[in-house]
């Protein structure tokens, strides 16, 4: 199945806010844009505004560059100011997909709280699981087209003629193993973080893009399925209540 079609979740996911977890090129990135887009709600990563930063030569850009080529994790301080941002951004109103973003418990934490101060909270957390092995393939065989931001994988979605392709940095085999362990010690605790808050869900990244879109737009549906229930079962308690205080008034 492929992301937009009829069995896709209908675009009605206003108010979907939604982490995606998993390691590094376990397919964050691509999801992300597919479900963005059947969905109608941003996709905000972490690791695309850092590069931004960098490529437009900020202070900011630069201070990340060197972290971020090392394969370590840019400082929870900077990326919560970030996020906090870009969520204040009027189109995250609707909802949006987080990619790369919580990736310490500090950060999950912060974000829980800067969503309390808008009145709202986090309704899924999507793990993409996928063995160390096909991580390291994934990584170093990703190009992007700089012009569009469209990924590719020479092997596995191989770009046309006319992509601008550039090798990410942090791509390197010896790299991408730091960042893999940068993962594991710091990133997977958020796995039981987020089960401990029941909004945990885990999805096999193998296989094709359409495959883990199809186990990922299922989850998206279930989900979809609560919140109305929730929203019709919040509608008729008040319309009880309501009914309630006038008979009784
Ligand atoms: P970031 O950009 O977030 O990198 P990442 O988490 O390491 O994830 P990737 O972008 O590498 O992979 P992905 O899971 O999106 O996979 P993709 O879809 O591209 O972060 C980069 C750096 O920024 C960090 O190391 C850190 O320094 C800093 N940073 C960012 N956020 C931070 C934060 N919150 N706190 C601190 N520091 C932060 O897929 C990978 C490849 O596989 C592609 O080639 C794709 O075409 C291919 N592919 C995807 N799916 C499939 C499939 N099903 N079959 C075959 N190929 C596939």
């Amino acid at each position: 199945m492929s992301a937009g079609n009829s069995s896709s979740p209908r675009r009605a996911s206003a108010g979907l806010r939604l982490v995606l977890l998993g390691a590094p090129a376990s397919g964050k990135g691509t999801q992300g844009q597919r479900l963005a887009q059947s969905l109608g709600i941003p996709k905000v990563s972490t690791g695309d505004m850092l590069r931004a930063a960098r490529d437009a030569g900020t202070e900011l850009g630069k201070l990340a560059d060197g972290i971020m080529s090392a394969g370590k994790l840019v400082s929870d301080d900077l990326v919560i100011r970030l996020v906090d941002e870009r969520l204040n951004q009027p189109d995250a109103a609707r909802g949006f997909i987080l990619d790369g973003f919580p990736r310490t418990l500090p950060q999950a934490r912060a974000l829980d709280e800067l969503l309390e101060r808008h009145g709202s909270r986090l309704n899924a957390a999507i793990c993409i699981d996928l063995p160390r092995e096909l991580l390291m393939e994934r990584a170093t065989l990703r190009r992007t087209d700089v012009r569009t931001g469209q990924i590719y994988h020479l092997k596995y979605n191989p770009p046309p003629d006319s992509a601008q392709l550039v090798h990410r940095d942090d791509d390197k085999e010896e790299t991408v193993r730091k960042r893999l362990d940068a993962y594991d010690t710091m990133t997977a605790p958020l796995l039981p973080y987020y089960q401990g808050k029941n909004i945990l869900s885990h999805v096999d990244g193998a296989g094709s893009p359409e495959d883990v879109s199809a186990r990922i737009d299922r989850v998206v549906r279930q989900l979809n399925g609560a919140l109305d229930g929730q929203a019709i079962a919040g509608e008729t308690s008040k319309n009880a209540s309501t009914e309630g205080g006038a008979d009784g008034g």
